[in-house]
């Protein structure tokens, strides 16, 4: 590998005021070619201009003086490959305070490989392949399409022109303010956009190509489309009028209004993110955005409606005020995953999202930061592939946590005071993670910024321990302690970590109300609770807000039974208590039978996220007891533990029954096709041949039970069955839905015949990654998932450059070994072969291998003994 030169942000001694760009595509040859005018300012005497470039050549460099109209040539034009700059290098030298405009020409590639400026391909009418345009910038991708100072806080504006053919639908971040004749050509035209206002370079956009779009206007005054595919118009419904009604709720709860005068969500065929905030222009992944009132689950319907309101909140959080640099990404991302809840729970109070916030959102956090190779929240990067990596469930998941844990900490009113405060001070500017908890000090006269730094600047969590309790009088005395939470049960707890804890309690009174709130602030503290009976329980954390676990005595845990037994503790304390035993489990600090006692709880448990929790716990026993002779008895566990809910949801939709009752019928049968239920498996086998035949068409929140179902017994016909109907579908969450089933069946032939599916012409690059984790889900599957990518590493080198779609398929096809060979074998191998941006997901899951080995070691025998003892 080449050595990295060590990175440098750009100079700063000339900074652009405005770019104004003409772009002409070929998409014959996919090239294009650019030429731009970029206003400058020299704040430094200089010789050089250096700006990003990557991929382009660059010719004919002209510094245009205002003042003096004299034109000067650059001498010459120089390129780091590397750095990914580009160097005009001027003699004499550009006076400071001068300004003037730089002009030059470049030509560019339009790509494969879902970055910068390009190409996502479609069938035409006649089934031949056709081709639309499309750019995805962020982070460092602006650079291949256009030269540019591409870091968030240099902010320009942009004059941008397009040279098209007249048929094409052509967009940008702002409505279009004139076409005109091309000289020479009868098919092409120019068209210009309005100028936008000054933003990042990372939020450019263009898409160019063949789409329908419906509108509507939003009720403060906004005319929102939503573009599609041809002919799917339809399935733009549902997001165009999630969006017409959140900008107005935004605009409510910020206290400003969105400042363009349009807002375009497009569906773009090819796609390696799930969407992308760019201004004006937001770009999804099919998946994320179109809504078949027939063929998408209830569970997509979801889907759609958060990444909608994800993207709609970076309009404001993002593109309005923007990080000063990738180190603060997470004031983007952790933000807008916070917002997007705000958004479901406003437009859909029947989703109970909030809830749902605790199993997706903040278990899922919890469990990527107990590890060693975790990384702060706020974390140094510089190079591309660094600034890759940190789009992770920390910098999105524990963001959105630590912000929901300061908006409950700081109240609604004051949290909403300071939000407006801080989008006012630094609208069409830059902050730092520092001015956030700034504005929100100043709204709540709480100490914010002390107590978010040991949030965001340290890596991990803390463990509160309750050590003792007591009563006195009408009090109730605790002690408690904290230390950082550690999975590694062999490694010493480092104690210089220290977090200031906003504390709450509730009691067996009113479980779902805190009587008590403080601020834990050195490593033990008591607290006294006032007016509680001795015969009540005392709970820490109500709600699940707080990002930490809790460890109670195992007098109080029992304490709490009866109210999971009889729900009288709500939905997210029941599935909170329950995922903090399990992970006191996975760190050794209790057994893993001390989980499966618990669980015995749960067996009347109606409530869909509860049940997503018992799953998740039940998925991650699952994958470590693969690796033991008793497997098959932790499946019929399984099946006894769902036995009851299974017969209550049953198999047909109830009339009006709710949109959780709905997610909760396919999660638990999905879960009884795993644990090998014959009466599931039978009764999937049964819809499916109805299904194929014409007689009865599958609902679409059934078909991965059903498609599960039956691969997972199935055979060579079975999957052809499957393939067919992925061929015959053109809707791509079918297609999805498909692919990631696919895995599931048993035959170690047909699951390579799987995975060479996945790498072939029918599977999209975008797809292609989950069809092979799904391969790798199982215990037979996983090694030949492993070793077909060590197979193709190179495909897969060149294929996903950077990028969050390498590192899932990394983690994916590795993280859930359990020996000390497979970690060492994982580890030599990434060693050897480097896949840029993958780094800090290699060593987590090396970490997680050694963890799953020393766990199995620790907790096999004892639970072989406990599934004997319950007979099943
Ligand atoms: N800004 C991101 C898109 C992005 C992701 C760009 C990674 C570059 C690298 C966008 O706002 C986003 O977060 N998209 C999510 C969907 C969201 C609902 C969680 C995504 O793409 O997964
Ligand atoms: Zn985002």
């Amino acid at each position: 590998m080449a050595e990295e030169k060590p990175f440098q942000r750009l100079p700063t001694n000339v900074t652009p005021v405005n770019y104004d760009i003409e772009i002409t595509p070929n998409f014959g040859d996919f090239t294009f070619k650019g030429s731009q005018k970029i206003d400058l300012l020299i704040t430094a005497e200089t010789k050089e201009i250096t700006m990003n470039a990557a991929d382009l050549t660059v010719r004919n460099g002209v510094f245009l003086d205002n003042a003096s109209g004299a034109k000067i040539n650059a001498r010459h034009v120089e390129f780091d490959t590397p750095l990914e700059t580009v160097k005009f290098v001027f003699d004499p030298p550009l006076k400071s305070g001068s300004a003037g405009v730089l002009s030059m020409e470049f030509d560019g590639s339009i790509n494969d490989k879902m970055k910068g400026f390009y190409r996502s391909k479609f069938q035409g009418p006649n089934g031949e392949d056709r081709y639309n345009g499309v750019t995805q910038f962020e982070a460092t991708d602006a650079r291949r399409c256009f030269p540019c100072w591409d870091e968030p806080s240099v902010k320009a504006t942009f004059d941008i022109g397009l040279v098209v053919e007249k048929e094409k639908v052509t967009l940008s971040n702002m409505p279009v303010k004139a076409t005109s004749p091309v000289s020479g050509s009868d098919n092409l035209h120019l068209v210009q956009f309005e100028r936008t206002p000054i933003m990042s370079t990372y939020l450019v956009a263009l898409v160019i190509g063949d789409f329908e779009y419906i509108e509507t206007k939003s009720t403060d005054g906004v005319l929102c489309r939503v573009y599609t595919p041809p002919g799917k118009l339809e399935q733009g419904r549902f997001a165009l009028d999630v969006v017409a009604r959140v900008l107005p709720y935004y605009k409510e709860y910020f206290g400003i209004a969105y400042p363009l005068p349009k807002i375009d969500l497009v569906a773009i065929a090819d796609f390696s993110a799930g969407a992308m905030e760019n201004w004006g222009l937001v770009t999804y992944r099919e998946t994320c955005l179109l809504i078949d009132e027939k063929q998408s689950s209830s569970s997509n319907r979801q889907w759609v409606a958060l990444v909608v309101g994800h993207e709609a909140a970076h309009m404001w959080f993002g593109n309005l005020v923007t990080m000063e640099w990738w180190t603060h990404l997470w004031l983007n991302e952790g933000y807008a995953t916070f917002v997007e809840f705000l958004c479901v729970d406003h437009l859909f109070p029947e989703y109970d999202i909030w809830t749902q916030f605790v199993t997706e959102t903040f278990i899922r956090a919890l469990e990527l930061d107990c590890l060693e190779n975790s990384h702060p929240i706020e974390v140094p990067v510089g190079h591309p592939s660094e600034i890759d990596e940190i789009f992770d469930d920390i910098s999105y998941n524990k963001g959105a946590c630590i912000i929901r844990m300061l908006h409950d900490y700081i109240g609604d009113t004051d949290f909403r005071k300071g939000m407006n405060l801080y989008l006012t001070r630094h609208q069409y500017k830059n902050a730092f993670t520092e001015d956030l908890w700034a504005a929100l000090e100043e709204a709540s006269g709480k100490p914010v910024g002390a107590v978010m730094g040991t949030w965001t600047k340290q890596m991990g969590f803390p463990l509160i321990r309750v050590l003792a309790s007591r009563q006195e009088g009408t009090n109730r005395v605790i002690e408690l302690s904290q230390e950082k939470f550690c999975t590694d049960p062999c490694k010493k707890t480092d104690g210089n970590y220290h977090w200031m804890i906003p504390l709450t309690f509730c009691s067996s009174s009113n479980p779902a109300k805190p009587i008590y709130s403080t601020l834990m602030d050195s490593q033990s503290m008591t607290v006294t609770i006032p007016n509680v009976s001795e015969n009540e329980w005392v709970k820490l954390n109500p709600g699940t807000i707080g990002f930490y676990r809790v460890q109670y005595p195992p007098e109080i845990l029992e304490q709490f039974l009866p109210a999971i037994q009889q729900k009288v503790l709500p939905p997210v304390d029941r599935l909170g208590l329950l995922d903090d035993v399990f992970a006191l489990v996975q760190s050794g600090q209790t057994g893993t039978t001390n989980v499966l006692k618990l669980l015995d709880a749960f067996k009347d448990e109606t409530n869909y996220t509860v049940w997503s929790s018992i799953s998740n716990v039940m998925s991650k026993l699952n994958l470590l007891l693969q690796y033991t002779d008793y497997h098959d008895q932790f499946k019929a566990y399984g099946r006894k533990l769902f036995s009851s809910i299974e017969e209550k949801v049953g198999w047909e939709a109830k009339p009006d029954e709710s949109h959780l009752d709905t997610m909760l019928r396919t999660l638990v049968l999905l879960r009884m096709t795993t644990f090998g239920h014959e009466k599931t498996i039978e009764e999937a086998n049964k819809r499916l041949k109805q299904h194929v035949s014409g007689e009865k068409t599958i609902i679409a929140d059934l078909r991965t039970v059903v498609y599960r179902g039956v691969l997972s017994v199935g055979d060579e016909s079975t999957y052809n069955a499957l393939l067919k109907l992925y061929h015959e579908s053109n809707m791509q969450e079918e297609k999805d839905r498909i692919g990631r089933s696919l895995g599931a069946i048993k035959d170690p032939e047909l699951l390579r015949k799987v995975l060479e599916f996945s790498i072939s012409n029918d599977v999209r690059s975008q797809d292609s990654v989950f069809v092979i984790i799904s391969v790798g889900m199982s215990k037979t599957g996983r090694e030949i998932a492993w070793n077909f990518f060590k197979e193709n590493k190179e495909l897969f080198r060149e294929r996903y450059p950077g990028g969050g779609l390498i590192s899932r398929l990394v983690k994916y096809v590795t993280e859930d070994f359990v020996t000390e060979e497979m970690a060492t074998e994982v580890e030599k191998f990434f060693i050897e072969n480097s896949f840029p941006g993958t780094e800090r997901t290699v060593q987590q899951s090396i970490e997680s291998i050694r963890l799953n080995g020393s766990w199995l070691k620790r907790d096999e025998n004892a639970v072989r003994q406990y599934l004997q003892t319950v007979g099943l």
